[in-house]
């Protein structure tokens, strides 16, 4: 079943990237952090409730991360191709799911997350 979901996945992601024109530096609307903060929720229980934590003792504090950092990061982790304490599999199962806007909304949200309240 998860197999084939994140088969799944793979095919509806490299579907979408032709059509999807991505800029980096678009600061997100009022909508697109909302819905940052909705995906941002299955990240706390390891980075913390503002991305405070080193995730198993072991990863970086993502809050300093800047806005590329953390695209750069994900989009690896989702391809398999970052591992930098083995817990790259981990990253990868928790946002195989994520198209890659949702990775720039995302990440956007993040850089920023020690502004908001
Ligand atoms: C089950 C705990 C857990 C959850 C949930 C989790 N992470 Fe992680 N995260 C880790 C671990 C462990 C690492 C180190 C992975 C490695 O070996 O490279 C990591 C690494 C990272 C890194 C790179 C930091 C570094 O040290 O290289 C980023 C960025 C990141 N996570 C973002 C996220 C985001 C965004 C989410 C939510 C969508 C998330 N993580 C959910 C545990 C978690």
């Amino acid at each position: 079943m998860r197999l084939v979901l994140i088969l799944l996945s793979i095919f509806i992601l490299s579907g979408c990237e032709k059509n999807e024109k991505i800029v980096f530096d678009t600061p997100n609307t009022q909508v697109e952090n909302e819905r940052a903060k909705v995906i941002f929720q299955r990240c706390q229980r390891c980075h913390g409730m503002k991305a405070e934590i080193q995730a198993l003792t072991r990863s970086d504090i993502i809050a300093h991360y800047s806005k590329n950092d953390l695209i750069q990061a994900l989009t690896l982790y989702q391809k398999g191709k970052r591992d930098r304490h083995r817990f790259g599999f981990l990253m990868k199962g928790i946002i195989v799911d994520l198209s890659s806007d949702d990775i720039r909304v995302l990440s956007d949200y993040i850089s920023k997350i020690e502004d908001k309240n």
